[in-house]
């Protein structure tokens, strides 16, 4: 998929298909590169733009409410997660922190308990081209670590690799496919809950429940980053992961945007100033 931009308007289309506006007809070509500019039978021309982590909060088929860019700043920047990375993620929602880190190059397990949220999750998954890296599995994900194998190296299919996290790619695994073909072929996202993770990112209501389990499964050192929209929820994150045994920062998400024009200059009167409070856990 490709993104069709003129001005403020964004037409999300894939090589081959035809624009139709008021702007007149528009073929794109089967091989439009970026920056490249197309014009509609008027004349009228859009520029050819990749579809990158800022744009999927608006072109993604949305279900719960998104992370935005600037929450999925500090998660990424308070947790250093990098590639190869194991992340488990709940719920998936949207799936625009997925996304992003699988952008990142993580492997990324989420779960999202609503049915039609995770058939969406997985196309919007494809969309940004991380359908690959990003396993989206539809359940509870406290049920899931319920019925986790338990154990490092009790994965839930023999992967035939002593240590997940080589470069080195598993025999008839292969590195392409779909996040479940290479579960299935027994790729890194095989192992599933049964190997620790890099990096949890709670972004539901019963967090602190995932929490408690933080140090079971966590590799020592690594993160644990949970959004909270209430103060109320904040502190009982807090307090969860101090009695867990985590090292835990909390932080208010707020960002205000500078209106730049001829009368002066401003923090904006207009958009979302608070968003919600973002606690960073780490497991020593
Ligand atoms: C606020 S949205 C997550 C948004 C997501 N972080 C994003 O950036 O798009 C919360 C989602 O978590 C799901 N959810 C809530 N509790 C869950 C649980 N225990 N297991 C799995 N999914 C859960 C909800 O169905 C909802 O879709």
């Amino acid at each position: 998929m490709i993104l069709l931009v003129r001005e403020d308007r964004e037409y999300l289309r894939e090589p081959g298909d035809t624009l139709e506006t008021d702007l007149g007809v528009l073929e794109i070509p089967e091989d439009p590169a970026p920056g490249e500019t197309l014009a509609t039978h008027l004349g009228t021309e859009f520029t050819v733009r990749e579809l990158r982590g800022p744009d999927f909060a608006r072109h993604f088929q949305r279900s719960g409410a998104p992370m935005l860019p600037r929450d999925i700043g500090l998660v990424i920047g308070h947790t250093g997660v990098g590639a190869g990375d194991r992340v488990l993620d709940a719920g998936t929602g949207t799936g625009v922190l997925a996304a992003y880190l699988g952008r990142c190059g993580a492997e990324v397990l989420t779960y999202e308990r609503d049915a039609e949220a995770t058939v969406v999750a997985r196309e919007n998954m494809a969309l940004a081209e991380v359908g690959d890296t990003v396993d989206v599995r539809e359940g509870d994900v406290l049920e899931a670590i319920e019925e986790r194998p338990m154990g490092t190296g009790g994965v839930e299919t023999d992967t035939g690799n002593p240590d997940p996290r080589s470069d080195e790619p598993i025999a008839g695994s292969g590195d392409t496919g779909s996040a479940e073909e290479r579960a299935t072929a027994g790729g890194p996202l095989a192992s599933g809950l049964g190997e620790p993770f890099d990096l949890l990112t709670l972004d539901t209501a019963d967090a602190p429940a995932v929490i408690e389990r933080a140090p079971e499964l966590l590799v020592p050192g690594a993160f644990c980053a949970v959004y909270s929209p209430f103060v109320e929820s904040a502190r009982e994150v807090v307090e969860t992961a101090r009695g867990a045994g985590l090292a835990v920062d909390t932080y208010e998400t707020i960002q205000r945007e500078l209106d730049v024009d001829e009368r002066g200059t401003r923090p904006t009167t207009a958009g979302v100033g608070h968003t919600g409070f973002l606690s960073i856990c780490r497991f020593e």
